[in-house]
């Protein structure tokens, strides 16, 4: 089982059966109030009818289309009505089927420009520490998560880290971006002094940390990063796997923290969960550049299932219900709320910090010595016992909820988890 503590699992095992609108059920029709959408991909809540019947009617039109030479219309449309989502900040998407394959599939696309553009030197990643960017190579190289690397080797040379940016001393109990940190940016001129700008290909960031456990970036930390990148001609790639598709209440993070990225990883909240797909959205001039290699194909790379008709109608649809049920501005009306709901734990037993942005929130909580983990994994079995889902990281219990939710699920989520926290050896 994929992140999964196999031989606990199978002690007393956790099935979900069936799911609609903010809650899955058990195979005893007990309710389970999801509070993470998923993994984080089921923005717009469980089987939402406008999708489930788009992808029925997707797949008795056309089920499969080869993507290789050839197309179908709805990829094009898809592909259209994503760069109007981005409110025209980029030109061009590429379809994956996961957001580990849009990371990889990114750096690809990096190295291809730098070298079609004469700068083939330019081979160098810099990822961050307690990044997360998926499974694939690529994606665990630039990655700073000790556990996801630790077993598989060396990885891709070349890469280099930001620190990162968590600091409780500083920041605990911060509502919305933290103060302290914006210098951490500058760390990046430290890099580029040791390696030289001319190796360096590209800076790939999350806009905040989520699977570390929600890590947010300082006020003002992404401009930094992003003028320095401009300094120094090296591509900024943000990762928003999780940012993506309305989780700050806006399309992306990149329009929250009002910082243009080069390029920009999407996947997850792109069909809302429905059908596996992934998109990496890039600004023209990646694309132009690559149109000036040799006549043929210019960017070696794509998957069987780039483009699929099943994902593409999921992401019609889910673009449809956007607009058409107005989910953004729900999910603005909605953070306030939250943010209030979130800070009301303060006080309760080993709770070390409350953060939060967007439907976004987090609880820290200290870790048993020499268990880490154990107990905000006790916290979550209790709250799936209690029919919560939450998820968590190291002892951190991260939530970031459909954006569909309403006061009384924000009520029920955090009254649960007051209870549980309350009790919690
Ligand atoms: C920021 C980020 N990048 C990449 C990924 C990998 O996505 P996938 O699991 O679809 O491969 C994730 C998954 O959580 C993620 O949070």
């Amino acid at each position: 089982m994929p992140f999964t503590a196999n031989r606990d699992y199978k002690e007393a095992p956790r099935v979900v059966a069936s799911a609609s609108g903010m809650y899955y059920r058990d195979q005893q029709g007990r309710e389970i109030l999801d509070g993470t959408a998923g993994l984080w991909c089921v923005p717009l809540g469980h089987s939402h009818p406008t999708i489930v019947r788009a992808v029925q009617q997707a797949v008795a039109t056309l089920d499969y289309a080869p993507a290789f030479q050839m197309g179908h219309p709805d990829a094009f449309e898809l592909a259209e009505q994503l760069i109007a989502f981005s409110g025209h900040q980029f030109g061009q998407v590429f379809y994956t089927n996961s957001g580990s394959e849009a990371v990889d599939t990114a750096m690809k696309m990096v190295l291809a420009y730098h070298r079609v553009r004469g700068e083939a030197q330019r081979t160098r990643f810099i990822g961050r520490e307690r990044g997360y960017h998926g499974v694939g190579f690529g994606g665990m190289s630039v990655g700073g998560l000790p556990a996801n690397r630790k077993h598989f080797g060396n990885l891709l040379g070349g890469v280099d880290y930001l620190p990162h940016t968590h600091n409780l001393e500083k920041n605990a109990f911060s509502r919305g971006l933290p103060e302290y940190g914006t210098h951490l940016a500058d760390e990046l001129e430290r890099i580029v002094a040791l390696h030289d700008a001319s190796t360096i290909a590209a800076v790939i960031v999350e806009p905040l940390s989520g699977s570390a456990g929600v890590i947010l970036p300082p006020k003002g930390y992404l401009k930094r990063l992003r003028e320095l990148c401009d300094k120094h001609g090296i591509l900024l790639i943000f990762d928003e796997v999780i940012t993506g598709f309305g989780r700050m209440a806006t399309p992306f993070a990149a329009d929250f923290f009002d910082v243009r990225p080069d390029l920009m990883t999407t996947a997850k909240g792109l069909t809302n969960g429905v059908v596996p797909m992934g998109a990496v959205f890039s600004r023209s001039i990646i694309y132009d550049t690559l149109m000036q290699s040799p006549a043929g194909i210019e960017f070696f790379h794509g998957y069987t299932y780039s483009g699929h008709p099943l994902a593409c109608a999921a992401g019609l649809a889910s673009l449809q219900v956007f607009k058409e049920e107005k989910v953004l501005e729900h999910a603005q009306s909605m953070t306030a709320y939250w943010e209030d709901a979130l800070h009301s734990l303060k006080g309760l037993p080993h709770v070390i910090d409350l953060r939060n942005v967007g439907l976004i929130g987090a609880i820290e909580l200290e870790s048993i010595p020499g268990k880490p983990g154990a107990r905000a994994m006790a916290a979550y079995k209790q709250a799936f016992a209690e029919g919560v889902l939450v998820r968590t990281t190291g002892d951190i219990i991260a939530l970031s909820p459909p954006l569909i939710l309403e006061k009384q699920h924000i009520d029920l989520l955090f009254g649960k988890l007051h209870q549980i926290l309350k009790n919690l050896a």
